[in-house]
């Protein structure tokens, strides 16, 4: 090998890893089958049916979210969860993710037998560890259940805007988007905007591009979880982009639960095409055999150059639910790792 050849290897061994942050996580949804299997055997439950192998039975998405609501229930203290955080946060973290957001559900905790206000405690526990360990920035997202109704999703919001945590940015809705309408959930929206934490909802998931537009009316969201059946109507593209609406794509997951027959059939690239704010996460990894990084690579086979999976970072810092001062130090720390991986240009 020349010196040269010698430097380059070098080179490329001390690089540091592509900066990635996602905004779109659902912290029952990062357990491995091989976690569940362990917090099985220590409370004691059965789980054999929920595993096939290494990766969990599901087969359609109402089968997912009861896979999801089980494992769930094998999270029951405070150690188990701050490790649970700590434990996704910093993997993510060493693979190069800057920032991060987790959707929580006080309602999940409750049905596995914890305190809501213990569960954020300990999540933001994890995450204080895994920012120790790799520098990596987290928020908590307060999710509401959609199919628990109304006025679950209501009490999801008062607990976010009773019990203040610093880590607590955000209120959401996740759960099947095919109950309810979006104005079902206003009342929610509004509690939590009028606190000041930051508003997302599932969107256009499951449901089509008017439950987008009724949910961007109802709901006043900066975020749209998905967002990726706004392609089906031109207009609302339009709207979105003009609103400047950041759409949480989750590229693996849409492919998985069989909202599009294969990789190749995602509207990623007509998305970016039509200057829409994106950015990739991984939403439920293990069920879905993804990671945050695979979703960045899912990028890159639909053509995103490194300028451009550069900018899915940027977005995501962005539309952060975080305080100015940490949005400037995240946006400052991605142009730096930028310039070292000798793109510049994407930091404009
Ligand atoms: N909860 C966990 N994953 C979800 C998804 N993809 N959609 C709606 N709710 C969820
Ligand atoms: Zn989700």
């Amino acid at each position: 090998m020349t010196l040269t050849e010698r430097l380059r290897t070098l080179a490329e061994a001390t690089r540091p890893p592509f900066p990635l942050a996602e905004l779109h996580c659902h912290v029952e949804g990062t357990a491995s089958p091989a976690l569940a299997r362990s917090q099985a055997r220590r409370y004691g439950v059965e789980i054999d049916d929920l595993l096939d192998g290494e990766r969990y039975r599901w087969s359609d998405f109402g089968s997912f979210l009861r896979a999801y609501d089980r494992v769930a229930t094998l999270f029951r203290s405070e150690d188990d969860y701050r490790r649970l955080a700590a434990s996704y946060l910093s993997d993510i973290g060493r693979a190069g993710a800057l920032y991060a957001e987790l959707f929580v559900s006080p309602d999940h905790a409750a049905s596995a037998g914890l305190d809501p206000t213990a569960y954020v405690r300990a999540l933001a526990s994890g995450a204080a560890e895994a920012e120790a360990e790799t520098g990596i920035v987290s928020r908590l997202v307060v999710v509401g259940i959609r199919h628990l109704g109304p006025d679950a999703v209501e009490a999801a919001a008062r607990f976010a805007v009773r019990s203040p945590h610093p880590d607590i940015a955000g209120f959401g809705l996740a759960g099947d988007e095919r109950v309810g309408r979006p104005a079902d959930f206003a009342r929610a929206f509004a509690i939590a905007g009028e606190a000041g934490l930051g508003l997302t909802a599932h969107a256009g998931e499951f449901a089509g591009p008017a439950a987008i537009a009724e949910t961007l009316d109802a709901l006043k969201v900066t975020r749209l979880g998905h967002g990726v059946r706004a392609i089906e109507d031109a207009s609302l593209m339009a709207r979105l982009q003009a609103e400047r609406i950041t759409l949480e794509l989750c590229p693996t997951s849409n492919v998985a639960l069989g909202l599009y027959a294969a990789p190749s059939d995602h509207p990623l690239k007509r998305l970016r095409d039509a200057g829409l704010r994106l950015t990739v996460s991984s939403d439920d990894p293990p069920f879905f055999g993804t990671s945050l990084t695979e979703e960045y690579a899912f990028t890159e086979r639909h053509g995103f150059t490194e300028a451009q999976r550069l900018a899915l970072t940027r977005t995501a810092i962005e539309a952060a639910f975080v305080d100015e001062a940490t949005r400037q130090r995240l946006l400052e720390r991605l142009a730096v790792l930028a310039i070292s991986l000798g793109a510049p240009g994407a930091s404009d």
